[in-house]
């Protein structure tokens, strides 16, 4: 009865996990999306620990350590996740997600060391010849240990990168040493598993050892800003190593969980990649920005600077304004200001949108979530192909922040970095007033023409000092 209940609990575990996955690929449903997949994935864990039972029919013991860590663990984590500021978002992700995969290779930890005292000889040794199932047994437990340590140290050193801790290391023969580690983790696994050893787990700890150096080389080349990426990929990584767990413990919600972790991690790192129009090697190299392309730096001119007041008379007048939002709109946390304009423009009968690029900010949704935040209407905010249509008919551009998304460099210069890469045509609208702080380029390291196209002011400054200022001079009109 207890299992057949157990059962029952992973199946709810399993539905409301791809439910809720489902629910999270739109702003409106996502926060319930969210909810949804937390409340079964309570009902699973609860259904473990409570029903769970062994061929002996003996129930879990520990449950006194079972319980301190669920609320140690559940108050730390509604601590952080209530003071993390938005803009800090993917460090937290990347946090979580190497406390998974480091949870997935001590599942591994945990199951060899059974496997090891089951049989001093350790059955491992004798797995080829047994014709069990003993050997994929092992095959998994290595690979959750693999991947999983890989997920941890990468998402440590990813962690310490979007926080300014740690920088970019490169040096000459890098890539040899990188894929010379993997190899010889590779090597040490496979003689681990034809029983060559009998120091296993002097081996299985050199193996742990490795991954973990693994994961460390493997991100310590790449720029900070290309960690959510970085970050996705690591994410898929803890998934996989999650399923290995859970093909281990036989148990289905966490299979059917890591393989969705897993998938979704890898089609968003393809998604990312592709609004970016870089591929995921060029990524993982490292090789982004910062190249200046002739056809970029010729003809530069001067740029045309416009005032608070005389950018409120252009909004105020218009009769429909897009707001295109960047990464500096989250930096300067002006969501809210951004959203008190919008009304205010709309009480004088300015139609107002937004005009949102997919990887626009730091990581994926970014604007969404965002202007979420500051309760902006979901309607106002157009998908780029549908707002690359609606430009020609804007009076006024307002772009907060944003550098890369608007860059026409993109469509016009084949020598560009960001050439290909699908962006918002803002110059298809009457006026361009661009509020950034200074003419200094944004996350691809590259000049934006844009700024010194004739119909673009550089209205500089914060973006929430720039906004209030520009709410006071249209409320003075
Ligand atoms: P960026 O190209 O990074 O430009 C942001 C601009 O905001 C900067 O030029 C900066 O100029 C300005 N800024 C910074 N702080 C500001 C403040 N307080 N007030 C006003 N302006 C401020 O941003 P974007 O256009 O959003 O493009 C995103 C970039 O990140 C793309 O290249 C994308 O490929 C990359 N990326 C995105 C993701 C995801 S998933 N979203 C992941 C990895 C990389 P000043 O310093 O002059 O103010």
């Amino acid at each position: 009865m207890g299992l057949a209940l157990l059962s029952l609990c992973y199946l709810i575990g399993s539905v409301t996990f791809i439910v809720g996955l489902k629910m999270l690929s739109h702003p409106r449903t996502a926060r319930r999306g969210n909810m949804v997949a937390a409340a079964g994935m309570s009902i699973a864990i609860l259904g473990t620990i409570f029903l769970y039972q062994t061929d002996d029919g003996e129930h879990l013991h520990n449950y006194g350590w079972i319980v301190s860590g669920l609320i140690i663990g559940g108050i730390i984590g509604t601590v952080m996740a209530r003071r993390v500021k938005m803009t800090a978002m993917p460090e937290m992700v990347s946090l979580f997600n190497g406390m998974g995969g480091l949870c997935a290779a001590l599942i591994s930890v945990n199951e060899f060391d059974r496997l090891l005292h089951t049989d001093p000889l350790l059955l491992i040794a004798t797995v080829l010849s047994s014709g069990e199932n003993l050997l994929l047994h092992a095959v998994i437990i290595l690979a959750g240990l693999v991947i999983g340590s890989v997920s941890f140290s990468g998402s440590m050193i990813a962690l310490g990168k979007l926080a300014g801790k740690i920088g970019v290391w490169r040096f000459r023969g890098q890539q040899i040493l990188n894929i010379s580690v993997l190899v010889l983790t590779v090597v040490l696994a496979i003689w681990l598993l034809l029983g060559k050893t009998t120091a296993q787990a002097t081996v299985f700890a050199a193996i742990m050892l490795l991954a973990l150096l693994y994961g460390v080389l493997f991100v310590m080349p790449i720029g900070g800003a290309d960690m959510p990426v970085v970050i996705s990929v690591l994410n898929s990584c803890t998934g996989i190593a999650a399923a290995c767990g859970g093909f281990l413990y036989d148990n289905q919600v966490m299979l059917t969980g890591g393989i969705l972790v897993g998938s979704a991690g890898a089609i968003l790192t393809v998604l990312m990649c592709k609004a970016m129009n870089r591929s995921l090697k060029n990524v993982l190299l490292g090789a982004f920005g910062g190249t200046q392309s002739k056809a970029a730096t010729q003809g530069q001119q001067s740029y045309k600077e416009i005032s608070v007041s005389d950018a409120a008379v252009v909004l105020a007048y218009a009769k429909k304004v897009m707001i295109v939002p960047g990464y500096g709109l989250a930096v300067a946390q002006a969501q809210h200001t951004c959203h008190e304009l919008e009304k205010l423009l709309e009480e004088r009968g300015v139609e107002v949108k937004y005009a949102i690029h997919p990887v626009a900010g730091r990581m994926p949704g970014h604007m969404n979530v965002l202007l979420a935040e500051a309760d902006v209407p979901y309607e106002k905010l157009l998908e780029m192909e549908q707002a690359n249509e609606e430009f020609a008919t804007t009076d006024a551009v307002l772009v907060l922040g944003a550098n890369d998304v608007v860059n026409p460099a993109a469509k016009e210069d084949p020598g560009s970095p960001i050439y290909g890469m699908p962006v918002l045509e803002v110059e298809k609208a009457g006026t361009i007033i661009v509020n950034k702080r200074s003419m200094k380029p944004g996350y691809a390291g590259i000049e934006n023409m844009l700024f010194y196209r004739p119909k673009t002011s550089m209205l500089f400054g914060d973006a929430k000092q720039v906004l209030q200022q520009l709410i006071q001079a249209i409320k003075e009109l």
